[in-house]
């Protein structure tokens, strides 16, 4: 049985089960390639000094985490940069917007080409086949995963970063690039959304970083991740509560990926998360 436009019930129920769904030729190639276009110009328009650039960890998570041009970044378009674009001395090995590990966090918004791939009446219902009642748009990545210097991103799941009362953070993953294991495709642990959350991130009652708290020391499982490799136009849904993570991209191909990350707009959604939209209210797939 297909919902309208939406997922069949075996796809809910694979969902469902295993925490994640790879939905091949999902979007076409040319409005991928046209994301791929804006997202360079976006780079180069956007480019940051490498100074005011915030760096990259294995983890994913800011190497200045106190960093303000990473914390306001929430209703902004700006670029960071990998922790391997730098050299020994301090320079970048190549120019700027070939280092770039990922442009975040508004561009659905703020920018035109990316707002026409964001919003569409298929995300819409796709977004409600998987549970999101009243589905709002928190976030969206362009992830450059760059050849060669493209980073790994070790196990974790989004709802330590992207906080919801009650969970209810989905990833939507859009394989701009061939996506496989030799650049960097996704790897997640099907069944694992059922772990109970072991961290959740917050800012410090200043306001000017970030601190993990700790429900569970233990780390995720780092056996049993299966990898999900995604031809161009694949979309993969992802279970806020889902470990994955990606591999580097010791390759000579570039893996580029676009993410939205939707919260349920009926869940509360704290004031002590790093991602902020005061300037910006958040907006349904269809707006
Ligand atoms: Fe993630």
């Amino acid at each position: 049985m297909i919902t309208q436009d939406g997922l069949t019930t075996a796809q809910i129920e694979f969902f469902e089960l295993n925490g994640y769904l790879v939905l091949p030729n999902f979007v076409d190639d040319d409005a991928c390639l046209k994301l791929r276009e804006q997202a360079m110009i976006l780079a180069k328009k956007h480019c940051p000094s490498p100074q005011e650039a915030t760096v990259f960890t294995a983890d994913g998570t800011a190497v200045h985490a106190s960093d303000d041009y990473f914390l306001t970044s929430g209703d902004k378009i700006r670029c960071f940069f990998e922790k391997d674009a730098f050299d020994e001395h301090g320079e970048l090995r190549q120019d700027a917007h070939l280092c770039l590990n990922k442009l975040g966090h508004a561009m659905h918004d703020l920018d035109p080409v990316f707002k026409d791939f964001s919003h569409s009446s298929r995300l819409a219902a796709v977004a409600k086949s998987v549970g999101l009642q009243r589905a709002q748009l928190l976030q969206s990545m362009y992830i450059f995963k760059q050849p060669r210097i493209g980073g790994e991103v070790t196990s974790h799941v989004d709802h330590t970063y992207l906080w919801t009362e009650p969970q209810s953070v989905i990833g939507f993953w859009f394989a701009i690039d061939d996506a496989t294991t030799q650049n960097g495709c996704m790897w997640a642990l099907p069944g694992g959304h059922r772990i109970p959350v072991k961290t959740r991130n917050r800012l410090t009652p200043d306001r000017k970083s970030t601190f993990n708290e700790i429900f569970d020391p233990t780390p995720y499982p780092t056996e049993g991740l299966v990898p999900l490799e995604a031809t161009r136009g694949t979309l993969i849904l992802l279970n806020g509560t889902l470990p994955h993570r990606s591999g580097p991209n010791t390759s000579d191909k570039p893996r580029h990926a676009y993410t939205i990350h939707a919260i349920d707009g009926t869940a509360n959604y704290p004031s002590d998360n790093w991602l902020q939209r005061p300037s910006l209210p958040m907006s349904g797939f269809l707006n």
